[in-house]
């Protein structure tokens, strides 16, 4: 059987949500903030992360999907993409987990296009081991090693997101 091992647990994610909000809030100021949830693996730490930050902000959500051919290859395209325009706006971009980094690398040259004033990244997961393309990564909540992980919105084919702890994922042997 398949079993899940705990790496974080949900009392470790609310620790360290309540401190990256207030470290996003000093670098953006007291200037609105468009936190863009990257979907679907961002929904639960964009929810806690954005109740963490004082004073305005406002969400939006867009869907990326990564076809995989191999696991060394990857085309990132939108599958749903922002209703609103962040034109001049502070964006920060809420992921779930940078793993090759693929995917980020993506949206933010997408994102940066479309002209924002500033445009961050808050990862709750970090797995720099993985990594094929330099990624600028502002805020980590956790690096973690080189394992599959789900939970807090991270999924196996879509099941495990509603676990509110993050688990190393071992398959049957
Ligand atoms: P990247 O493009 O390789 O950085 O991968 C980013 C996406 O791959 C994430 O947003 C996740 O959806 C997915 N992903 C990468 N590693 C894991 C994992 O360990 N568990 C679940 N999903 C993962």
């Amino acid at each position: 059987m398949a079993h899940l091992e705990t790496l974080i647990s949900a009392e470790q994610i609310r620790a360290r949500i309540a401190e990256l909000g207030p470290e996003i809030r000093a670098h953006f100021g007291d200037e609105p903030i468009v936190c863009i949830g990257v979907l679907k693996g961002s929904f639960l730490f964009m929810a806690d992360l954005v109740r963490a930050i004082d004073g305005p902000v406002s969400c939006a959500f867009l869907g990326v999907s990564s076809y995989r051919g191999t696991r060394t290859s990857g085309t990132v395209r939108i599958s749903h993409d922002l209703t609103e325009n962040i034109e001049g706006k502070n964006c920060l971009v809420v992921e779930d987990i940078v793993d090759t980094g693929l995917t980020l690398d993506y949206l933010l040259r997408t994102l940066n296009t479309r002209n924002p004033k500033k445009l961050a990244v808050a990862s709750l997961l970090d797995k720099p081991s993985r990594r094929q393309v330099e990624v600028p990564v502002d805020w980590v909540g956790f690096e973690i090693p080189n394992a599959f992980v789900v939970g807090y919105g991270l999924d196996l084919d879509q099941i495990y997101r509603n676990l509110p702890y993050i688990a190393i994922y071992h398959p049957d042997e």
